[in-house]
């Protein structure tokens, strides 16, 4: 059996407050446990989406009585909110910029737009960006501009790591994600996830070349973080006319990441430094006490939806073999999840940020 820290997920979906059929505080966070995920940091672009103090109040709510591993919620940057998110930072995982088109309402197209929210947000803290390809360009120009942080999400091109490498190696604060989608699936693999429904392969950023999928693998030096962007949606709606984009992820993860290491592709240090080390120096986030993550490394089974706790019903892995099973994660001295089994009740979780304030 081999013993992991616990897991930091800094980029998920939860669908709270507003598409809770996709996923909720409570299932998402089932679904991380069972994945060996002990902390999970939510995205905004719900229904309403995350923007001043009114919605995170209401989506803080909920995930109060609802979760059951570790968390803190994302601030999305809105064309007015600059003030608004710099003074609820200390209660937020951190900003999300959506510099690029993608589910939700929050996307910011207008440079100028983007000017007060860098001058404002506290510098202790990244900004994350939504940005693909050139505005990842314009985001990392930002942070230069400004002298301060910026994590840039889900990256999945050759010339976004090459860029990156470059603006590291010059100083600037930039750090990154890389999504396992982006690492074991490119344009190929989309027939083959469908099933003659196209909707089911949609993703933002979508699935890429082989030869940037193979990019990303040959410089995981510059990668900081692995993080799902864990997306639910329902089948149904992958399948309806207007498919939503996204891919669920939390509970595929970490099997994944495993298989490749029981391939030679990646080592175990790489795993925990970029699913916990990393995570936590970039988002300044607490130690976890007496928490770990149990894993049989020799144990092979088939992904299977059947056996998951997400809400939406499908994942793009279904039926892939893996090699590498979580067996027993252990949260704050509790046993939170065994052999399948969820074991600590909704509640359970810590909004991280909550216990940092009262400290
Ligand atoms: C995300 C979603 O569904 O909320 N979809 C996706 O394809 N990644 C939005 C996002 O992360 O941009
Ligand atoms: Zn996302």
């Amino acid at each position: 059996m081999l013993k992991l820290p616990g897991l930091i997920d800094p980029h998920v979906h939860l669908r709270e407050p507003g598409a809770t059929h996709k996923e909720d505080y409570d299932s998402g966070t089932s679904a991380a446990l069972a994945g060996g995920i002990t902390m999970v940091l939510a995205m905004p672009n719900t229904k309403p989406p995350i923007f001043d103090q009114v919605t995170l109040d209401l989506v803080l709510a909920s995930a109060k009585k609802k979760a059951h591993c570790d968390y803190a919620q994302f601030i999305g940057a809105g064309p007015e909110n600059a003030e608004m998110a710099a003074r609820l930072a200390p209660y937020a995982a951190g900003l999300k910029m959506y510099l690029d088109s993608t589910f939700g309402e929050l996307r910011l197209d207008d440079m100028s737009l983007w000017m007060p929210h860098f001058e404002k947000f506290p510098r202790d803290l990244p900004i994350v960006l939504h940005s693909e390809s050139r505005s990842m360009a314009a985001g990392i120009l930002f942070a230069a501009l400004y002298d301060r942080p910026v994590h840039i999400a889900h990256i999945s091109l050759k010339e976004e790591v090459l860029l990156i490498r470059a603006a590291k190696e010059r100083g600037i604060k930039v750090t990154c994600e890389v999504c396992p989608h982006h690492l074991f699936l490119s344009k190929d693999d989309i027939p083959g996830i469908s099933h003659g429904h196209p909707g089911r392969g949609e993703v933002r950023p979508r699935l890429a070349e082989k030869e940037d999928v193979e990019a990303l693998w040959s410089n995981l030096d510059v990668i900081d973080c692995f993080a799902t962007d864990h997306a639910p949606h329902t089948l149904e709606e992958k399948d309806s006319n207007t498919p939503p984009p996204g891919f669920p992820g939390v509970e595929t993860i970490l099997p994944l990441l495993l298989t490749a290491v029981h391939e030679e592709r990646l080592t175990i240090d790489q795993i925990i430094e970029k699913m916990h080390t990393n995570p936590k120096r970039i988002f300044n986030l607490p130690e976890q006490p007496e928490t770990w993550v149990e894993v049989d490394e020799t144990a092979s089974y088939q992904v299977k939806t059947s056996q998951m706790y997400s809400r939406c019903g499908w994942t793009p892995f279904e039926g892939w073999q893996v090699c590498g099973q979580v067996k027993r994660v252990v949260l704050r001295g509790q046993v939170a999840f065994e052999n399948g089994k969820l074991l600590v009740e909704p509640g359970y979780g810590k909004n991280i940020r909550e216990e940092q304030n009262i400290e």
